[in-house]
């Protein structure tokens, strides 16, 4: 049996800016939808993440969080900007880092899978597909994005916040500038890998300018889009690679998409971890910790995982919902293993919607949703997110 003081997961881990996290679990980003529908955090929220906190874990990241009101992912999306109720923000940042665990904002900025009901949605090339269409981002609204990147890392900062991740997975526009199939540009931002990765590379040169070089800065990125004529692996290293020059504290790597009728990694029921043959070859790349983000379900997948040498940090998002206590368990050497739903023929999208809802129970104390309940908790979802739009426009628009 493997005790504490032995377990691989047990260790501390100092990031390259200096910062240390006391064990190697990280609950990777989520979108908890749990904003007021006006960007701020709500007490519920802040009861979650402090929850999560004293769970446990090294590291909490608050997915999704937009830097403007104008290409959010979904109307419970915070917002950081000189618009902030900072005392909220504070509030967040204080009772996240609750029991020594860091607590970092996932700089989000979803490009053409903005919600289009609150938004205009804009990718690196127009696109009018079932499902999806938008415009495409003038020179000088790109341009102007490190910069942007880069006021909502410094506010992340001043407010109490223990780092940031940039978020270039999933589909959401650091992803679709590298993704041919999104992006189409024939400027210095498309065409070629190197055009292609350029606005990244700008944002984190921005990024790291503006937070100094002892705040963690991590980045999530998709080992594949699996998503045909999307951005591959082999890219993907050659992006690894090109992060290895940079002042990149964490390699968060994940997968899957959220475009139309593609696979998400939350939505998916194989059996895990993934990507961890990706690891082992960015391994190869670059010295930068890396986390790896999906299909964890036991001890023994992530304290394999991180003595095999090829992961630093194991990301857990589901997991932690199932039981946000985990981490501790797992630490003192009692498995507790969580018992992941399964579920019957779920619609695209529905998986994550039940577990954004057990997240919403989490919050607000109350007693866990069961799998049957999908069909409720994907109604509920639904109608929540139509109230939060209501309160987005009148305030925000
Ligand atoms: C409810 C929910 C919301 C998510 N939101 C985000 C997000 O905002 N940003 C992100 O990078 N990933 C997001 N993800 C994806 C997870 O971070 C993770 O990559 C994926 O769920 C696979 O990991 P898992 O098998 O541990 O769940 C979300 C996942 C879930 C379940």
């Amino acid at each position: 049996m493997i005790t504490e003081s032995l377990s691989p997961l047990s260790q501390a881990l100092t990031l390259p800016c200096g910062a240390t996290l006391k064990n190697r679990i990280a609950k990777s980003a989520m979108s908890d939808s749990l904003g007021d529908g006006a960007g701020n955090p709500t007490n519920e929220q802040i009861r979650l993440y402090e929850r999560w906190a004293l769970g446990g874990l090294a590291l909490s990241i608050i997915g999704e969080v937009q830097g403007t009101p104008h290409f959010a992912e979904k109307p419970g999306n915070l917002i950081l900007s000189n618009h902030s109720d900072r005392n909220l923000f504070e509030r967040l940042a204080t009772a996240g880092t609750a029991n020594s665990a860091q607590l970092w904002l996932q700089l989000g900025h979803a490009g053409a899978m903005a919600d289009a009901p609150i938004s205009t949605p804009k990718g690196p090339s127009a696109l009018d597909l079932p499902g999806l269409s938008c415009a495409a981002l003038s020179l000088d609204e790109i341009l102007a994005l490190p910069a942007e990147f880069a006021h909502t890392a410094s506010l992340s900062k001043q407010f109490g916040f223990g780092g940031v991740e940039l978020h270039a997975a999933h589909g959401f526009l650091l992803n679709q500038f590298l993704s041919p199939l999104f992006n189409k540009r024939e400027d210095a931002y498309g065409g070629s890998l190197h055009n292609r990765m350029r606005l990244l590379l700008e944002v984190i040169e921005a990024v790291r300018n503006a937070v100094g070089p002892e705040f963690p800065v991590g980045i999530k990125l998709n080992a594949t889009d699996q998503l045909e004529g999307g951005f591959e692996e082999d890219e993907s290293l050659q992006v690894v690679a090109a992060l290895d020059k940079t002042s990149i504290d964490l390699i968060d790597i994940s997968g899957g998409t959220y475009f139309p009728g593609a696979a998400s990694s939350s939505d998916r029921a194989g059996s895990g971890p993934y990507f961890l043959s990706f690891a082992a070859r960015s391994r190869k790349k670059t010295t930068i910790p890396l986390m790896v983000t999906g299909g964890f379900k036991t001890l023994s997948q992530a304290e394999r995982a991180v003595s095999e040498g090829n992961v630093d940090v194991v990301g857990l998002a589901r997991a932690l919902v199932v039981d946000p206590e985990l981490p501790s368990y797992w630490l003192s050497g009692q498995h507790g293993e969580p018992q992941f739903p399964r579920f019957k023929n779920p619609p695209e999208g529905g998986v994550t919607a039940w577990y954004t809802m057990q997240l919403t129970r989490h919050a607000k104390g109350e007693t866990a949703l069961s799998p049957h309940d999908l069909e409720e908790a994907i109604a509920a979802y639904e109608i929540r997110d139509e109230a939060r739009r209501r309160i987005w426009k009148s305030k925000l628009s």
